[in-house]
């Protein structure tokens, strides 16, 4: 498809671990009766869900919880459901999670790790569009919408932010990749974005993190 030829596909677990110890500690103090709908909205071949979703079993167990993950990659969607990735991918990844969620290949698949099935059964795949308006059967607490926003021009990527700022509940948190933020930053899109509040928190969190009023 031509958007694979127009974007990246790079990821890997626990990628900007600012990120994930900063939903770590959002998870660690959650209220809500339910466990938080988290949806990683450009997952790629999935390691950004599946980091997500070591987390939320970290938190959650095995309370009713699970995952929204979207890409317009159909390629990628299936390389993600088939949760079969080289060992390199998981260098940032705390090893107990890595013993914890993974098994470790032999074999043909020395170097390889395959992610538990108990997991993978957690993470809802499908196929999205950001371009397109987004329609979700619920609105969710959290979204990762992060390196991506670099391949659209200004215009886009406040459409798509605004967009997504619809399917979060108030007090919703967004994560955007630190690349993208510059490119926000230097577009003037935080201004027109005014529902958006910077998180009161460390200097790096605060940076990428935005919450709806
Ligand atoms: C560099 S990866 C980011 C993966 C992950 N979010 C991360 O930060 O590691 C960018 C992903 O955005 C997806 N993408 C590009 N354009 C898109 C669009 N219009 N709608 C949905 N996904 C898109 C690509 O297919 C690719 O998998």
């Amino acid at each position: 498809m031509a958007v694979d030829l127009l974007t990246t596909n790079e990821t890997y677990f626990y990628r900007e671990p600012k990120h994930f110890n900063f939903l770590q500690s959002v998870l660690a103090e959650w209220q809500g009766e339910k466990a938080p709908l988290i949806w990683s909205a450009a997952c790629s071949s999935g390691e950004e869900p599946y980091t997500i979703a070591m987390l939320m079993a970290e938190a959650f167990g095995s309370r009713p919880w699970h995952i929204l993950a979207s890409d317009i990659s159909m390629r990628m969607l299936e390389s993600a459901r088939t949760a079969l990735y080289p060992l390199s991918r998981a260098k940032e990844l705390p090893t107990s999670f890595l013993k914890k969620y993974c098994l470790k290949g032999h074999g043909d698949f020395e170097g390889y790790l395959l992610l538990e099935d108990k997991l993978k059964q957690r993470v809802q795949f499908a196929q999205r569009n950001l371009m397109e308006p987004q329609q979700l059967e619920t609105k969710v607490d959290v979204i990762f919408l992060r390196n991506v926003l670099i391949y659209f021009d200004n215009k886009t990527k406040s459409q798509i932010i605004n967009n997504l700022s619809r399917c979060l509940k108030p007090e919703g948190l967004l994560f955007i990749g630190h690349s993208d933020l510059c490119m926000a930053l230097a577009s003037n899109l935080l201004p027109l974005n005014r529902r958006y509040i910077a998180t009161k928190g460390h200097a790096h969190e605060q940076e990428c993190v935005f919450k709806t009023g």
